[in-house]
């Protein structure tokens, strides 16, 4: 597969105060025809959206709400989903001492807590809509008490501003990259790997099942070996993740 071509992200912007979803406005601006690199952000949103239906919250103005527009999308964009978190990876690293993993497909962990979601949506061959929500500065007592895992912000008075910039930067450079490198960076990246999974509902896969994540293959599934001692890759799907501490995590 041919490395995509090079892109550049951040222009033209649309900037809302308080939106519903900055990815449902992205989508109406694709099917519209706005162009590639046109990204949508938003102080507020009343409606965000996580993956599997999920609702995504952020208190005002603490965190990047964005949404960026890659057009047309092709085959050599595949990758897409775990292109995407590298690029914030590399975007928060470029700015604050923290290290960052990628959870299988594409959350972005900073010491075993969730820094950043992200939610392509996409009509291919015409459009993808990429919507990031990154933890810039969110305090401790302000994330839902209910939430699913741990969270964290970036911190350090890295500004929402700053990490769109830096973002909108990787995210040229990570769309175009060859299907090797994507690879390559997401297993030094892999948070999951040699780690104890659940699975349940994965696309092409029966039912539930356990065993130890193995890194990703070619087309971007998880590979896992399920206790039985079966090698099995999983497409997009329900993983729980065991820490280490058996404090069970999901996405
Ligand atoms: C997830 O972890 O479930 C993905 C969360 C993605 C949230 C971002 S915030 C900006 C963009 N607009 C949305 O409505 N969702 C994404």
């Amino acid at each position: 597969m041919p490395a995509a071509p090079s892109q550049t992200f951040g222009a033209p912007r649309r900037h809302f105060r308080i939106v519903d979803s900055t990815n449902e406005r992205a989508r109406e601006l694709a099917a519209s025809g706005a162009p590639s690199g046109l990204v949508v952000t938003a102080n507020e949103q009343s409606a965000g959206r996580g993956r599997r239906g999920r609702q995504w919250t952020a208190p005002p103005g603490k965190a990047l709400l964005c949404s960026a527009i890659l057009s047309p999308l092709g085959g050599e964009h595949a990758l897409l989903p775990l292109a995407a978190p590298l690029a914030v990876c590399e975007a928060v690293e470029s700015l604050s001492p923290l290290t960052c993993q990628v959870k299988w497909p594409n959350d972005v962990w900073s010491d075993e807590c969730k820094l950043a979601g992200i939610l392509i949506e996409a009509q291919p061959p015409s459009w993808a809509v990429i919507g990031i929500g990154l933890n810039v500065s969110v305090e401790p007592d302000e994330f839902p008490a209910d939430l699913r895992h741990p969270a964290t912000s970036v911190g350090h008075g890295v500004g929402a501003e700053e990490a769109l910039k830096a973002i909108c930067d990787r995210l040229g450079d990570w769309v175009a990259a060859s299907p090797e490198r994507v690879l390559a960076e997401f297993g030094s990246r892999d948070a999951l790997r040699g780690r104890e999974v659940q699975w349940a509902g994965a696309s092409g896969e029966e039912g539930a099942g356990a065993g130890v994540a193995d890194g990703i293959d070619h087309r971007g599934n998880l590979v896992v070996i399920s206790n039985e001692g079966e090698r099995r890759s999983l497409g997009s799907g329900e993983i729980t993740l065991s820490m280490p501490s058996n404090r069970r995590v999901s996405d």
